[in-house]
């Protein structure tokens, strides 16, 4: 006799915890409703500028980028084809090229045997998040507001997220010290602290100098690694500061890399400096790239070498400099940047103390603070209304919790930007 057999179906309480937390639903909600209003003023998302899109940029990175590897490297033409159409070096194909960028615009000495080329900036911090949580005392601390891509990695690696205050330089640094010393009373490891140094998202916010000293000095007194992620560095009004990593002489720094915003994000590509050394127990000793390109190995298995010769053509086309490959783009950027602030500053002139907001120098980030919750519900509004986006501070919170702050790049693609200054954006931020 035969049963009667149904569709078989799951719990979500069977299936990995991370699937239930706000942080790996931020991502989709905001994308989701970007998309929903494609028209719409966008303050809500990293997005680089699109005017200089170019499909013929495409042709012209991948015929650099096999050149190259004719007259620099000597390949043959069987070569240059197995490079571009075959599986590839895990660690990536274009190292050696990531580590002059890093020369040439950060002043950071790489190995380029301490690089692995990611899937974006994103896989990178997932990789780098899975092999330092070794078991459930392993937690991750991070500078709040969090970059959401980053809650969501130390989540799917099963590694808590403790937030640690910003304070108004952009790190708390008795409050650092303060959540490590937390952490290790109740028995857990602290295993590293992410900051963002640089135009930080979503708070915009940059670290002086003295500060990321300071920061350093702490993070070796307390013996902690510091995962610094800077997408966001290069785009600066002139004044351009050291990323910790070109200060880091106790291999401290794990460096987060992405092209997605000097480059293109449709490349997907980033990349992780990750010299640390770590020793088995049989007294071998390896870099800690090399532990992340095993995880990688299984997760990606390599970074799309069609990719890499993308991102590659652009570095050599622009002698490896990103900065010098974006000077049309900062100066948009900053230009972007002083409308936004000069806008608020003209609109909310009689606000002083109820509607405030921070003046950043550079990068794709400001904040605004309401005298009102500015939550999704409230973003919905807005876009459905007003068509104007933009990000509630909600989602960069690792603890999840609201807040009367949105976070607003100084960006937009063209379509956007002529309305930017529309007499209705500002009334949307008030609902
Ligand atoms: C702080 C930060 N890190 C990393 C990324 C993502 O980088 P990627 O697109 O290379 O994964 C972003 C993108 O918005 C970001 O804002």
């Amino acid at each position: 006799m035969r049963q009667e057999t149904r569709d078989h179906e799951l719990t979500a309480a069977s299936l990995h915890g991370s699937l239930t937390e706000p942080a790996l639903e931020s991502m989709n909600f905001l994308n989701e409703v970007a998309m929903r209003y494609p028209d719409a003023v966008s303050f809500a998302s990293g997005r680089p500028l699109e005017d200089f899109f170019d499909v013929a940029l495409l042709h012209e990175y991948i015929d650099t980028y096999c050149r190259y590897l004719r007259d620099e490297l000597g390949y043959d033409e069987v070569g240059v084809n197995r490079t571009l159409f075959q599986y590839g070096r895990t660690k990536g194909i274009v190292h050696e090229l990531v580590s002059r960028q890093l020369a040439a615009d950060e002043g950071i000495t790489a190995d380029p045997e301490a690089i692995v080329v990611t899937v974006g900036c994103q896989e990178a911090m997932f990789i780098t998040a899975r092999a330092l949580r070794a078991d459930e005392r392993d937690v991750l601390l991070a500078i709040s507001p969090t970059y959401v891509g980053m809650t969501g990695a130390a989540r799917l690696a099963d590694m808590p997220v403790w937030p640690v205050r910003s304070g108004a330089l952009g790190v708390d640094l008795d409050d650092l010290g303060r959540q490590v010393r937390r952490a290790r009373q109740a028995g857990l490891r602290p295993r590293g602290c992410y900051v963002m140094p640089d135009f930080a998202n979503p708070s915009g916010v940059s670290l002086t100098i003295p500060l990321r000293h300071e920061l350093l000095d702490l993070a070796a007194a307390e013996d902690i690694l510091l995962l610094e992620d800077n997408p966001y560095g290069l785009f600066h009004d002139g004044r351009h500061l050291p990323a910790l990593k070109a200060l880091d002489t106790h291999r401290q720094v794990v460096y987060l890399g992405s092209f997605a915003k000097t480059g293109f994000p449709g490349a997907r590509v980033g990349y992780v400096v990750a010299d640390q050394r770590v020793a088995a127990d049989d007294g071998c000793v390896s870099l800690l790239a090399d532990e992340l390109s095993k995880i990688k190995s299984m997760v990606t298995v390599n970074t799309s070498a069609v990719a890499q010769a993308l991102v590659a053509g652009k570095l050599l086309h622009h002698d490896f400099s990103m900065a010098a490959a974006n000077r049309r783009e900062t100066a948009a950027y900053l230009r972007n940047l002083r409308q936004l602030l000069d806008g608020l500053r003209r609109r909310f002139a009689g606000w002083e103390g109820t509607v405030t907001w921070n003046s950043p120098s550079g990068g794709f980030f400001a904040v605004v603070t309401l005298p009102f919750p500015a939550d999704d519900e409230l973003l919905e509004r807005s876009a459905h209304e007003y068509r104007v986006l933009w990000t509630p501070m909600s989602h960069f919170n690792p603890t999840g919790t609201g807040c009367n702050r949105c976070g607003s790049p100084a960006v937009s693609s063209p379509r956007t930007r002529s309305r930017k200054a529309s007499p209705g954006s500002p009334r949307s931020w008030r609902g």
